[in-house]
């Protein structure tokens, strides 16, 4: 698959923006006009691009790798699937740009943006009242509506599918924010304290979405008609069927292919090739199972490389204050899966 940078993407979002008036109304556009539109375009870049890294961390170690970048999503790669892995791609993308984009809001970055203060004043619960900044997720959340669903712009099953997972991956913004709150009273008693909400971690996002995924929900439908295309009558029948999932939690329609498997038609690099580790350093359990899981389970070998490392060594203190080092080199052994023998 041929790498691609952002602007492609932006092109993309582009050319959804004027040539389809369905997903992003042109009443949406009017309203929020070009150059609002190029105001935001950027960091939603930034934000899809910080989805994508924190997928790829969240896999780092698994058969199947998170694609350098968002194009696998467009509608209009005929290839797209919707399996249990797609659907993290979108829920992360689109919690990525909803995520940039309230930072930004709250660090005001945008004119017509800022804090959440609806509640300022009001109180919350005992001892304390709502005041500070809260993340004014809405804000975020409008604008990730707005670029990242208007991607979708068919009207098929798996249109009805990602679109669903875009919005999980928005939710799991709501559903990991935190009370954040500050003291006050006389020297520091804490009488009364003002609170607000703020969003956490990116990675903790992250986390949370990895749970949705592996708890994933297959949809139980008619698959031949799911594949058949453009209808409304499947978009219909998959709204029906997803009314009983929650919109918290990630749906998918096919089954995962074999990722051990290199297969460019799907654009899968397969395991060959990857490096693992072995048990010889302080690692968790999940690195310490990783040549098993990328290589052996993928009927690979794990093979040995030596290679050559320089790190700093033979540190001495000059008084004062500087740390002299060497660079001593050091042979280091590494593990990646091969076909080879041993
Ligand atoms: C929004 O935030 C991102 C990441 O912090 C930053 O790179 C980008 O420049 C910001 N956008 C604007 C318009 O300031
Ligand atoms: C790649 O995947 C396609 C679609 O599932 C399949 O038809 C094809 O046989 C696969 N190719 C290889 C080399 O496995
Ligand atoms: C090794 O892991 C243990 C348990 O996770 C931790 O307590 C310890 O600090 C780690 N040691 C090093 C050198 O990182």
């Amino acid at each position: 698959m041929q790498p691609m940078n952002f602007s492609t993407v932006l092109v993309l979002f582009l050319c959804c923006v004027f040539q389809l008036s369905s997903a992003w109304t042109m009443n949406n556009f009017l309203m929020t006009g070009p150059k609002a539109y190029l105001t935001y375009a950027s960091s939603v870049q930034v934000g899809a691009q910080s989805g994508i890294r924190e997928c790829k961390r969240q896999f780092a170690l698994e058969k199947w790798n998170c694609p350098e970048n968002t194009r696998s999503l467009s509608p209009h790669n005929g290839l797209r699937s919707a399996t249990r892995e797609t659907s993290f791609v979108h829920a992360i993308s689109a919690a990525g740009v909803m995520y940039t984009l309230t930072k930004n809001c709250t660090a005001g970055d945008f004119d017509n943006c800022g804090c959440d203060d609806s509640k300022i004043g009001q109180p919350g619960g005992a001892g304390w009242i709502w005041g500070g900044c809260s993340d004014n997720v809405a804000f975020g959340e409008k604008i990730s509506k707005q670029f990242v669903d208007a991607l979708e712009d068919g009207h098929d099953s798996r249109a009805a599918v990602n679109l669903h997972n875009n919005e999980a991956g928005r939710l799991a913004i709501k559903a990991t924010m935190r009370k954040a709150c500050k003291c006050h009273g006389v020297s520091g008693s804490c009488t009364i304290q003002t609170c607000w909400m703020q969003m956490a971690d990116f990675r903790e996002v992250g986390n949370y979405l990895k749970m949705k995924y592996k708890h994933a929900k297959e949809l139980e439908m008619d698959k031949k008609a799911a594949r058949a295309g453009n209808s409304a009558d499947n978009r219909d029948a998959v709204t029906h069927t997803f009314l009983s999932v929650a919109t918290t939690e990630l749906i998918y329609l096919e089954s995962s292919p074999n990722y051990c498997v290199k297969n460019q038609t799907l654009g899968l690099h397969g395991t060959e090739g990857r490096e693992c580790f072995k048990e010889d350093k302080n690692m968790s359990q999940w690195e310490k199972n990783s040549c098993r899981r990328l290589c052996n389970e993928c009927g690979l070998k794990v093979v040995k490389k030596r290679t050559e490392v320089f790190i700093s060594c033979n540190c001495k203190f000059h008084w004062c204050c500087t740390v002299k080092c060497e660079k001593c080199k050091r042979v280091v052994a590494k593990y990646f899966c091969s076909l080879g023998s041993k």
